[in-house]
């Protein structure tokens, strides 16, 4: 293991790994915010083929190579394990066999080190990959209290952040979560898996269409719903309401939907809880659209992590293992729990 360089003094390194569902993920972050090593495998090669994470292939590919991406993450940090403050590890939610790769890799390393642990909640997570320093932009943190919006493979939330540990949920979706229903119509479009990237470069290319899908704003909640939205979607690919539009077009309406109900829906909130900040995070915050419209719309700085932060990474673990520190140490019993909570 390499250790080529003192303790970093007036620093804590915490190395944060990550395995809740098909990236296998370390990195190590300098007080929550300098960002170190990032060091990400993802494994969305060997699911293709099935159009979605299969979970006991996903569990043996994490135990293949979680070793060498811890490796890796502290040669890249130029960091040893005498350097680091603490290793802090993804507990839930997310795929019970997946999540106990991570847990028990972390548990072992933890131990056999000297090191305290720490149990990490994956969404709450996504929220602290806006505390990261993104290379090119001058260091803002976020001023609290903040609207997160956090849309991921398995998610869709809306929280309000009044401070390090201290959340209200608002609202989240009734069904699908938003990544699921990229995925889902990727899918039908016959674009391949995962469907966010592939809808996002498809609607790119279609001309202005005059196609318009629903949005189901359930007025009055802050809830989300998407599975109206995929059913019209399927409808039209059979060409049920008159001949199927090119795949473009429709691509473009479906991500036109879901980032019109997002964005409005998250500033409405944003304004009505007197949020100084707004945080997007999950995997679909990498959609371009999506982070065009919530910057366009919102009365307040909207926080965007860089698309390499938006999805699964080992940063945002150890980052917000450096604000909750003492309120997520865990003991040597620490389980996976797939169905972690982090606000009611
Ligand atoms: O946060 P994440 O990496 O994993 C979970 O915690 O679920 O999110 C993965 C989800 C997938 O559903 C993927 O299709 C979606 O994020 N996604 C996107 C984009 N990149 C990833 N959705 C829309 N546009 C994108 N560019
Ligand atoms: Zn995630």
């Amino acid at each position: 293991m390499p250790d080529i360089r003192p303790p970093t003094s007036g620093l804590r390194l915490i190395l944060g790994v990550e395995t809740s569902c098909d990236e296998t993920a370390a990195a190590v972050v300098a007080s929550g915010r300098w960002l170190r090593s990032n060091v990400i495998a993802s494994q969305f090669h060997l699911h293709a083929a099935y159009g979605g994470v299969v979970p006991e292939v996903a569990s043996r590919h994490h135990l293949e190579v979680i070793l060498q991406v811890v490796d890796a993450a502290l040669a890249e940090a130029g960091a040893g394990w005498r350097d680091l403050a603490a290793v802090a590890v993804t507990a839930g939610p997310g795929l019970a066999g997946a999540l106990l790769v991570g847990v028990n890799t972390a548990k072992t390393l933890a131990y056999a080190h000297g090191l305290p642990l720490l149990a990490v909640n994956h969404l709450e997570a996504h929220l602290y990959a806006n505390w990261i320093e993104t290379a090119g932009r001058a260091y803002r943190e976020p001023e609290l209290p903040a609207l997160g919006l956090i849309v991921s493979g398995g998610h869709t939330d809306l929280v309000l952040m009044r401070g390090h540990g201290d959340y209200r949920r608002l609202g989240r979706t009734r069904d699908d979560a938003a990544g699921e229903a990229f995925d889902k119509v990727g899918r039908l479009l016959g674009l391949g898996f995962p469907g966010g990237p592939a809808v996002e470069r498809e609607a790119r290319a279609a001309a202005k269409t005059r196609l318009r899908l629903p949005r189901a704003w359930l007025r009055g909640s802050d809830d989300f719903s998407f599975s109206g939205l995929k059913t019209a979607v399927l409808h039209s690919v059979r060409g049920e309401a008159g001949p199927p539009p090119p795949v473009p077009e429709l691509a473009a309406a479906f991500q036109a939907s879901v980032v019109d109900v997002l964005s409005k829906k998250a500033v409405l909130a944003a304004q009505r809880e007197g949020a100084r900040s707004l945080l997007l995070s999950g995997g679909v915050a990498a959609n371009g659209p999506l982070r065009e419209a919530l910057a366009a719309r919102s009365p307040v700085p909207v926080f965007t992590p860089p698309p390499v932060l938006c999805t699964d990474n080992g940063a945002m673990i150890a980052a917000c293992a450096h604000f909750r520190f003492d309120a997520l140490r865990a003991g040597w019993d620490l389980d996976p729990q797939p169905a972690m909570r982090f606000c009611s």
